[in-house]
């Protein structure tokens, strides 16, 4: 297995990385993304890539003989309403050339994630189904929606194996997320532990599904390595983590962060929020490829003042 990672110097790639090398080996990993700044040893062999250049990624592809792609490139919510332009050319044709370079040459597995950003205010808030309205307001949910309608095209059409998650907004310690509505549940652990207080950009009792990393690079990998006849879906994976307000993340940092304060000023994102759902029902991932989820709110709160705490202070 050779394995390309798009994006990879992102939220989920840097750490997805890290995981895929540990498990299949350094060398049988290959990273990209459009940064050409200095790139850090854990990340090489590194390949500067824009996905909108489709004859470069088939020169990477074919250059290391690539088999799996995981596809993180992309321009996430918040980053995606302030150019939305950017968000359709990155997240749609940055995608199409993906899987057409991914047929032209063979290449056996596209893991490419989606989001509850697919989802609008329609569609049922608590326990959001598999199957249900997929109405979304912003860009990036249409690309997203767009995207998987897209990959599920090309497992019908030319049996290409292409499998993807909806991700929560993900909380992380190593790589800071890269402009989405869910950042604010990183950004609070920093500042807590920084300056014991936080200026929140959504209302106290906003809530939203969010999962952990760990989690979320466990789950990945197991969903990349099910067999592919198990699999009913393709693309649009329903996976829930935590599901909790702003107020209640803060009251959880304050047990061991007695001096935390938070206050809210809802921006723009406040009303991105809103039209997400609240918590989400991930049966046919549990079904279909076996995920559990291992951190509660408690247990990933002590993980990221721990591990936090000891890269800050
Ligand atoms: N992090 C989350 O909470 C979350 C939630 C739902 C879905 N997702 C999805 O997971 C995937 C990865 O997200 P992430 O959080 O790591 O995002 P991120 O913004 O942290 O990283 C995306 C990476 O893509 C790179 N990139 C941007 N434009 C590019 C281009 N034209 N060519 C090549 N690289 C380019 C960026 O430099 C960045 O390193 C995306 O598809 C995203 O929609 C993430």
């Amino acid at each position: 297995m050779k394995i390309l990672v798009t994006g990879a110097l992102g939220q989920i790639g840097s750490e997805l990385t890290a995981a895929l090398k540990k498990k299949y080996g350094a060398e049988n990993v290959v990273t990209s993304d459009v940064r050409t700044d200095k790139i850090s040893e854990e990340f090489l062999p590194y390949e500067t890539l824009n996905v909108l250049d489709k004859a470069r990624l088939a020169e990477i592809v074919k250059k290391h003989q690539i088999t799996v792609i995981y596809h993180l490139a992309a321009i996430l919510s918040a980053a995606g309403e302030k150019n939305p332009q950017l968000c359709w050319d990155v997240n749609m044709t940055g995608l199409h050339n993906v899987l057409e370079v991914a047929r032209e040459l063979k290449v056996k597995q596209i893991i490419c994630p989606s989001s509850i950003a697919v989802f609008g205010p329609e569609t049922p808030k608590i326990n959001t189904p598999q199957q249900t309205v997929i109405l979304p307001k912003t860009m990036y949910g249409l690309t997203k929606a767009a995207g998987e309608l897209l990959c599920d095209y090309y497992v019908e059409k030319f049996g290409l194996d292409v499998r993807g998650i909806r991700y929560p907004g993900l909380i992380s310690y190593k790589t800071l997320p890269g402009g989405g509505t869910t950042d604010y549940a990183v950004e609070i652990f920093y500042e807590a532990i920084k300056n014991k207080k936080y200026k929140c950009f959504l209302k106290a009792d906003t809530v939203l599904p969010m999962m952990y990393m760990e989690d979320a690079i466990r789950g990945t990998i197991q969903l990349a390595e099910t067999d592919f006849t198990k699999l009913k879906n393709h693309s649009n994976f329903n996976f829930a983590g935590i599901s909790f307000s702003c107020a209640e993340l803060a009251a959880e940092i304050k047990k061991h962060i007695l001096e935390f304060e938070i206050s809210y000023e809802p921006d723009f994102r406040q009303k991105i929020a809103d039209s997400w759902p609240a918590s989400i029902d991930d049966s046919a991932s549990r079904e279909q490829w076996g995920w559990k989820v291992e951190y509660d709110l408690e247990k990933m709160t002590a993980d990221m003042i721990k591990n936090l705490s000891s890269r800050l202070i």
